[in-house]
């Protein structure tokens, strides 16, 4: 994959995050996630690429556009010779905390290489999230209480010392309780634990782990942000009915127990992540708008070279040149 490209996939998250702004707080999350999707699907067909949606909207007939297995990018109006891309998106991730003015509302995509990320069906998923230090210290299917000891011991301070990233979900309340126990401190979130997830893998969040059970796309997002900042991403779907196994059969998954690394998630040679704010976050802040134009924050990462850029855009929308820019 040309990693050109990211600065393309950079347009197409802040297109998408620009356009959901607008809608910050009016309570409506299904109208702010369809105009952040028409924004992405608008700026993706310009891109040299013949894309496809692995990770998106849903299937073709409940979403109209960024379904799965849709074709985007340029090579749609038949220009050839074009990278094959598989692209995974949430145009609107955590569409409560947009609606609701909240933190940590962002717009994403990734990209890899074709077939290098995994299709995953739209369950839920255990997840334990970690930054580069801690990565080889946890295991999902040990006790809460001992992963903390060994996050705290990978990064040099007491459990009491950390800060773990929870759902607030009723699902979670025995984890609460374990995480508590073991005198680890909490931040539980309203919704976004991709958000979360990035935080955690990058020194200075004050984010030390995600643990809990959300989204399974947003667990592959997660995992390419992993397979460029460094950090872990362990997860397993949660596989409780017959419908969902059929489900996970219909995409190729036959081991309902397996315990996916980024890796195994996002096994991609070459992975591109981007990320913009759309309201004020730990990482980044949300879109300004002003007289003269947009500002927008974004991360946009890339693991061959291995980039990582925090990318600060001022969009112009005045015509003239009396437009003052403001540091
Ligand atoms: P939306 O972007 O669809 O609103 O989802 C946000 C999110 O909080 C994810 O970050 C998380 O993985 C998932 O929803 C959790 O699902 P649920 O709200 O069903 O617990």
């Amino acid at each position: 994959m040309d990693n050109d490209l990211s600065l393309d996939f950079l347009r197409v998250v802040e297109q998408a995050a620009i356009a959901c702004a607008h809608t910050m707080g009016q309570g409506d999350r299904h109208g702010s996630d369809r105009v952040a999707v028409e924004a992405m699907r608008r700026v993706m067909d310009d891109l040299p690429m013949d894309g496809t949606i692995v990770i998106g909207e849903g299937e073709r007939d409940e979403a109209p556009m960024l379904y799965i297995g849709e074709k985007v990018g340029a090579a749609t109006k038949g220009v050839g010779n074009l990278p094959e891309v598989d692209i995974a998106v949430d145009p609107l991730e955590g569409t409560n905390l947009c609606a609701t003015g909240a933190a940590n509302a962002i717009a994403v995509l990734a990209a890899a290489s074709k077939g290098g990320l995994l299709h995953a069906p739209d369950l839920y998923m255990e997840k334990l999230v970690v930054g580069p230090r801690a990565k080889h210290a946890v295991s999902l299917d040990r006790p809460v209480k001992d992963n903390l000891k060994s996050i705290a011991k990978a990064l040099e301070r007491r459990v009491e010392d950390l800060v773990i990233m929870v759902l607030d979900r009723d699902r979670h309340a025995k984890l609460i309780a374990d995480i508590r126990a073991a005198g680890a401190r909490i931040r539980l979130i309203g919704d976004g634990d991709l958000s979360a997830g990035i935080s955690a893998a990058v020194d200075g969040s004050s984010v030390h782990a995600v643990m809990g059970t959300g989204g399974a796309p947003e667990g592959v997002l997660t995992a390419a942000a992993m397979r460029c900042l460094g950090g872990e991403i362990f997860a397993r779907l949660v596989v409780s009915k017959p419908e969902h196994e059929e489900r996970c059969r219909a995409m190729g998954i036959t081991d309902f127990r397996r315990i996916y690394s980024s890796h195994d998630l996002a096994s991609g040679e070459s992975i591109i992540f981007a990320a913009t704010g759309v309201t004020d976050g730990t990482m980044l802040k949300g879109v300004r708008f002003f007289g003269h134009g947009v500002r927008t924050s974004s991360i946009v990462m890339q693991n061959q070279p291995r980039q990582i850029r925090f990318v600060d855009t001022i969009h112009v929308t005045r015509t003239d040149d009396d437009v003052r820019i403001r540091f």
